[in-house]
């Protein structure tokens, strides 16, 4: 079943109106190749979306959130309502960064056509401006079709996480001779398919800086060293809501710790009743 989104600009909590500013669009972030960093992060909810915003280039409404929000084992379990709802609102609570939305599993990877019918719902349902597939060599074709008929698509190679039962896990890709080889051929040939960018995720240094000077669109590093033209997280990991992450990630704070401190003192309060005060509390009229 299909659900249809709108802008709801009707409550405190929607996005200013007018908006402060033009949002970014695709063409501009092609253009940065080889200029400033592109900063990139993870949203998938509307208030999250608003404080992010505000810092970055392009917010990326990742297939992560079947980890992140929904606690599956993997992304494999990903649909594409999840996609739309969660993309909907990032939309909502956005005004300045471009918005990809991930292809979920199964959703594209069949023929360039049935890619386009879930790419052009997720456009249509959401209001983003591209979407995000994996894949490098095979998926070139339906990069092509898709932005050939005006639908934006970044690409993502190295390792890609809806592929971890054919790759084994999610170790750094591009040790070998070979597999540095075909890393090196994925990325190309989704450039030269149309991709606006390319993610580059969990590939050795060398690696990364050979594909982000081999390919004339930006590549977006996550874990892939700082010679890219970008970088992207997931913001619930740099953030330091989980305590176990991949090496690549820098904890920037410790939300994990700061959220179980502030749900730590609340629960004391309720049960020594010091919570709710007189603050918190109506008083009839007089
Ligand atoms: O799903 C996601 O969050 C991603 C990023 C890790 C690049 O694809």
């Amino acid at each position: 079943m299909s659900t249809t989104f709108t802008i709801d600009t009707s409550t405190s909590r929607a996005n200013p109106v007018p908006a402060p500013m033009k949002r970014l669009t695709v063409p501009a972030i092609l253009s940065r190749k080889g200029k400033e960093p592109l900063v990139m992060l993870t949203a998938y909810t509307a208030r999250m979306a608003q404080l992010l915003d505000p810092h970055c280039d392009i917010l990326l409404v990742g297939d992560s959130l079947g980890q992140v929000i929904y606690g599956f084992p993997s992304t494999l379990q990903v649909t594409l309502d999840m996609m739309c709802a969660h993309g909907a609102a990032v939309v909502r609570g956005s005004y300045h960064s471009v918005v990809v939305i991930d292809m979920p599993f199964g959703s594209y990877e069949q023929s360039p056509e049935h890619a386009f019918s879930s790419a052009s719902r997720v456009l249509a349902q959401t209001g983003a401006a591209a979407v995000k597939l994996e894949g490098g060599e095979a998926m070139a074709p339906t990069v092509a079709f898709l932005s050939r008929r005006g639908i934006p698509v970044m690409g993502h190679i190295g390792l890609t996480p809806q592929a971890v039962n054919a790759l084994g896990g999610y170790g750094a890709r591009g040790r070998s001779h070979a597999e540095h080889a075909k890393i090196v051929a994925d990325a190309r040939a989704i450039a030269e398919a149309g991709a606006f960018a390319i993610v580059a995720e969990g590939i050795v240094e060398p690696l990364a800086r050979t594909v982000t000077s081999e390919v004339s669109c930006p590549v977006i590093g996550i874990g892939a060293s700082a010679g890219c033209d970008g970088q992207v997280l997931v913001t619930e990991d740099m953030l330091g809501l989980f305590e176990r992450t991949p090496r690549f990630v820098k904890r920037f704070d410790d939300m994990a710790g700061r959220i179980s401190a502030a749900v730590e003192t609340y629960a004391r309060e309720v049960r020594s009743r010091a919570f709710p005060a007189a603050d918190q509390t109506y008083a009839p009229k007089d």
